[in-house]
């Protein structure tokens, strides 16, 4: 993709120019070798105190942002919409959402009615605890999606279920799909759907164990929603084509994923190598420009800090429960994955914080069948 039409008609080119990421990709280089070497210091044992990592981190990255956000585009492929749909799917789940699921159980947190919910919550609305903030999440999303009892809805990369089993809960009439991967993930609501008090052990929730990238479904949607997920995606075009084929005429599809107000994506070296394979951010307002098949009617940015506070609350429920947590397998020495760990949630709390949250936060669109 080269250029198009924004939903204002105004003509836009999508993508960082090549030239200009070639003069820089020297400096863009040597940003990202220090970093990593940096990080794998610390995940080796390098003894250095959370304070002295956060100031750091809150030092360069306000720099970073609003001088030399190209550093950020950490690997030539952010520059090009991929091959596949989502990318490196096995190599995704084996380093991220295959982990042992009592880790999400319990970093993220749950109850009877909110299951673990790994994407950002809402604070704004004055929650005081991570599950209000959450519940805030879902019922601004309800509102947004327009979603309605007797709705058929398919969540594309559902997680625990959360969203689907907070919505069957207040529209009982309506039918769910859960799409997900994740073995783990699928584990534990198989649980819940054996579990009389769970909304999934009624007729009216299905769980597909599968690949966004090769699924398919006979039926079609009055809505889809996907949260916390497109940041696996490298190709919007053949991605948004391929949810648009699943909705219904007037279908309605709501995304939410972590953007930022950049004219180019982003990644980070670090996350992606040990935390997250092939992410990206996507930036904010190039989100709708690869819509062929959907229309984008509505769009909001989410401030990151949002995001800052949720994962501090994560962090201290990870931090609070190491005795139980270092009980389990990660396929590697405990502690080098408790450092590898909190690195990662202490990283994206100074990234989200950034700038008083302004610039990388989540974008949420609201999309029609075109
Ligand atoms: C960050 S989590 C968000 C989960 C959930 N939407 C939420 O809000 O809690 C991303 C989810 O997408 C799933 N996922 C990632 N890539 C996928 C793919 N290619 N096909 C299906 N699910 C995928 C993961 O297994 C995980 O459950």
């Amino acid at each position: 993709m080269t250029s198009t039409i924004d939903i204002n008609n105004k003509f836009v080119s999508p993508e960082f120019n090549e030239t200009d990421y070639h003069q820089h990709k020297f400096f863009i280089e040597l940003f990202n070798s220090i970093q990593m070497r940096g990080c794998e210091s610390y995940i080796n044992g390098l003894e250095l105190p959370d304070f002295l990592l956060k100031s750091t981190l809150n030092t360069i990255l306000p720099i970073c942002y609003q001088k030399y956000p190209f550093l950020l585009i950490a690997y030539e492929w952010l520059l090009k919409e991929s091959e596949y749909l989502a990318e490196s799917s096995d190599e995704l789940m084996e380093k991220q959402y295959n982990l042992p699921k009592e880790l999400f159980t319990t970093m993220l947190g749950e109850s009877t009615l909110m299951y673990p919910k790994y994407t950002m919550a809402l604070w704004e609305k004055g929650a005081t605890n991570l599950e209000q903030a959450q519940i805030d999440m879902l019922d601004d999303l309800i509102i947004k999606a327009d979603i309605k009892d007797g709705d058929h809805i398919l969540d594309i990369g559902c997680g625990f279920g959360s969203a689907l089993h907070y919505i069957l809960s207040k529209f009982p009439n309506s039918q769910v799909t859960g799409l997900n991967l994740s073995k783990q993930h699928c584990q534990y609501i198989r649980t819940k759907i054996k579990d009389a008090q769970s909304y999934f052990s009624s007729d009216h929730f299905t769980l597909v164990e599968g690949d966004f990238n090769t699924i398919n479904f006979e039926q079609k949607f009055d809505k889809i929603i996907s949260l916390g997920v497109f940041e696996h995606v490298g190709n919007l075009t053949n991605s948004f084509k391929k949810v648009s084929s699943l909705l219904k005429d007037k279908g309605q599809f709501f995304l939410h994923i972590i953007t930022i107000k950049f004219p180019h994506s982003a990644s980070s070296v670090f996350l992606e190598k040990y935390i997250f394979p092939r992410f990206r951010v996507w930036g904010y307002e190039n989100v709708p420009l690869y819509n062929q098949n959907l229309k984008t009617v509505n769009k909001w940015f989410m401030n990151g800090s949002n995001y800052s506070q949720t994962l501090t609350a994560w962090l201290r429920n990870f931090d609070d429960n190491q005795e139980y947590l270092k009980t389990l397998d990660y396929g590697m020495e405990y502690n080098r994955f408790r450092r590898m760990w909190r690195l990662y949630l202490m990283w994206c709390i100074a990234y989200f914080d950034a700038c008083n949250g302004e610039v990388l936060g989540n974008g949420q669109y609201l999309m029609t069948k075109a």
